[in-house]
């Protein structure tokens, strides 16, 4: 039934699926890096004359020109970026550009192009994120006293300070860029050299080639170099926590724009309008990195699902690890951006924020800490008695400072009007001055450390 067309058939779908030039081309870069840094050492070491070895480095240099003016040619024939740029050099320089490929195979070549992406990923990632904690520095700052409710399982639990609030989502950061520096200096390694899997008979120099690309160090084992893709795994598992943080933050801000909540007006940039509903101001960049997360979280599951189960060394399975690592990057970028921006250009109603602190019995906990340290009662009992009275306001629909003094003391008759000083917000979050508490003096202690990590050298990665 399918005879007919299967004498073209199978060369055509093998043309297709064998191709990785319509998205390794993005590493173009990276190949003319790895293949002048193997060149130059293929000369010094004397594999090839001086004289071929400067011929192909300019060659490769007409090449790179080329690909930034007018793009990276597709031909499926040609299969990857690495054949691509060999067929041009072949074009420009003739047979002389055959002697690149001595000592090498596309399996150690690709494993070092890849690196090199990865790595500068990380580079841009860590930018992109230290300018995110930069936003939410400054947010934190002046916000520092302003008072909002703290939330345990999204029902108001005790005040807080906005700026504790999002000094929360820095410290996240500060971990996610440790992570990122971490995956950096391991990956660090170069598997230039390695060859197709058992290394080479031609005396190359590894060391030169690791230094002339910026690595630490020739990677130890040629098997496992060549298929090794920990380094990819590396990035998708920290471009994962990262992905899920922000969108834990944009959650906080889709709640956060609702009416019922009404505690941020959300910058005009980043909303978008409803074509049927007028009022309609929709959290649309904040709900699409929330999306984001699970494309990100997917395409980390989908690489270490390509990888399991691979035997050493190179199988053309991982061919397949660039796209999800393509995907995941960008991705990441954006929400990186989107969610800076959404920090930097909200406005938070601070007003309506204190009301919401206000409304949901939130210093019940510091009537209950009052009646231990002032009254000395046992917390428990303490407790039992706070219960009451959060009824009894909730009965006459008041707040617990609200309630008379004859309405407290007929609940315990060791109350007495002190107590007050106690129920108001204010207090409550001025009290919390344990380290790493929510009381204005403790965020603006961490704000502190925080604006001087970022401003050391690099910032903050620790
Ligand atoms: N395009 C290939 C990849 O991305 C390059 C390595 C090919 N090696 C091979 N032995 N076929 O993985």
């Amino acid at each position: 039934m399918w005879g007919g067309r299967f004498a073209e058939g199978p060369s055509a779908i093998m043309r297709e699926i064998n191709a990785s030039i319509p998205f390794d081309k993005a590493l173009w870069r990276q190949d003319i890096a790895a293949s002048k840094a193997h060149v130059a050492m293929l000369g010094a070491q004397s594999i090839i004359t001086d004289g071929d070895a400067q011929t192909i480095a300019d060659g490769l240099d007409r090449v790179a020109e080329e690909y930034a003016r007018d793009g990276v040619p597709e031909d499926w024939d040609l299969e990857d970026i690495h054949m691509t740029t060999e067929s041009r050099l072949a074009e420009l320089i003739g047979p002389v550009a055959g002697r690149l490929h001595t000592a090498r195979s596309r399996n150690d070549q690709v494993a070092t192009d890849f690196r090199l992406w990865v790595r500068e990923m990380i580079d841009q990632t860590d930018a992109g994120l230290h300018a995110l904690q930069h936003a939410l520095v400054n947010q934190a700052d002046a916000h520092a006293d302003s008072i909002m409710p703290g939330f345990t399982h999204l029902q108001t639990a005790q005040p807080v300070t906005l700026g504790h609030h999002l000094m929360a989502y820095y410290e996240m950061i500060r971990r996610d860029r440790s992570r990122f520096a971490d995956a950096r200096t391991r990956m660090n390694e170069s598997p230039l050299g390695s060859a197709a899997l058992a290394g080479t008979g031609f005396p190359i120099d590894r060391d030169a080639t690791s230094d002339a690309l910026g690595f630490d160090r020739p990677t130890r084992n040629s098997l496992d170099a060549v298929s090794d893709r920990d380094f990819a795994l590396d990035y998708l598992m920290a471009a994962s926590q990262t992905a899920l943080h922000l969108s834990r933050l944009a959650e906080e801000f889709i709640i956060w724009a609702s009416q019922p909540f009404g505690f941020v007006r959300m910058a005009d940039s980043l909303s978008t309008g409803s074509s049927i509903m007028p009022q309609k101001k929709n959290p649309d960049a904040a709900e699409l990195v929330r999306g984001h997360a699970g494309r990100v979280i997917g395409a980390a599951t989908a690489l270490m699902v390509t990888m399991k189960g691979l035997p050493l060394a190179y199988s053309k399975d991982m061919q397949d690890d660039k796209p999800p690592v393509f995907e995941a990057a960008s991705l990441l970028a954006l929400s990186i951006a989107a969610m800076t921006g959404m920090v930097a250009d909200s406005t938070f109603k601070t007003d309506r924020m204190r009301q919401a602190a206000e409304l949901g019995y939130a210093t019940a906990t510091d009537l209950a800490d009052w009646l231990v340290t002032e009254a000395d009662i046992p917390f428990r009992e303490a407790h039992h008695i706070t219960g009451a009275a959060v009824k009894l306001a909730e009965q006459k629909g008041v707040a617990l400072d609200e309630l008379s003094l004859e309405e407290l003391t007929a609940i315990d008759g060791r109350i007495d009007e002190r107590v007050y000083a106690a129920l108001s917000v204010e207090a409550s979050v001025a009290a919390r001055a344990s380290y790493g508490g929510t009381a204005p003096e403790q965020v603006k202690l961490q704000i502190a450390a925080a604006r001087k990590a970022l401003d050391a050298a690099g910032g903050e990665t620790e």
